[in-house]
């Protein structure tokens, strides 16, 4: 196994205007250039489409990296208010999230559709971070594992390499809400997100990046990603913040 290099992504949702977005990329970019070369961790935001374009200007040089939240599975076409892959990289994106939670609960998206929009944007060129995690109900029931094994199976692209997909843990009760996993349950649920991986894709599972999601916080990402499996974090809430989300990186590190 290679040493997995962590990954610290912001997940800005639906938040930021112009002025407020420009604002917080540039702070980000002056701390990790700050970092220097030898930085121990890849940074990535993910602003709302709106701020795609001035957040790659304003991150430009810094090494740090953008992505979309969500794309099209079709390259071009008649679909009023969806952004396609080919869009997104064009706009300088090098990543995009499918299946967060909040769209496959807002916007009713399937393992099958999440799937759909990650090979195709593999086939754009971006790099994917597929999102999945259990809800409070499905935890209670003693469904968490089955259920992110379920979701992996039924989400992962085909093609996903250790470059070119990352997985992200959200559990759901998680987001947003202050309640942040506890190192053992994250690290529980990872390594058998890993285990599944290595019947879907071989050795590649040992190399792939597990991200953890879920009110990570510079107060808690140490002990979080101190865990063998947990290779870094997409961060919603406190990414909004440039100290608290460069408080994370440093906890990468
Ligand atoms: P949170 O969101 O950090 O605000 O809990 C994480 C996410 O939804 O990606």
């Amino acid at each position: 196994m290679t040493a997995r290099r962590p990954l610290i992504a912001g997940n800005w949702k639906m938040n930021g205007l112009l002025a407020d977005g420009r604002a917080l990329a540039a702070g980000v970019a002056e701390k990790r250039k700050a970092f220097g070369e030898s930085a121990p961790f890849d940074m990535l935001v993910c602003p709302p489409f709106t701020l795609v374009t001035a957040v790659v200007d304003a991150v430009a040089g810094s090494g740090v990296e953008v992505g979309g939240q969500d794309c099209h599975t079709a390259e071009k076409g008649a679909h009023t208010g969806d952004v396609g892959p080919a869009m997104l990289k064009d706009a300088g994106c090098a990543y995009v999230i499918v299946g967060h939670s909040e769209r496959r609960t807002d916007h009713g998206e399937t393992d099958a559709v999440v799937k759909a929009k990650a090979e195709a944007a593999l086939a754009a060129g971006l790099k994917v971070i597929v999102c999945i995690g259990e809800t409070l109900e499905e935890r209670e029931a003693g469904q968490t594992l089955d259920v992110n094994k379920r979701q992996l199976n039924g989400s992962l692209p085909a093609g996903a390499s250790a470059e070119n997909c990352v997985i992200a843990y959200e559990p759901v009760w998680a987001i947003g809400t202050g309640k942040v996993a506890t190192p053992e349950q994250a690290q529980e649920v990872h390594a058998a997100i890993r285990a599944e991986l290595k019947g879907l894709v071989g050795g590649i599972a040992e190399d792939m990046r597990i991200l953890y999601g879920g009110s990570m916080k510079p107060g808690n990402a140490a002990e979080l990603m101190a865990q063998t499996d947990i290779d870094g974090g997409l961060i919603g809430g406190a990414s909004l913040k440039v100290d608290d989300f460069i408080g994370i990186a440093e906890a990468a590190g």
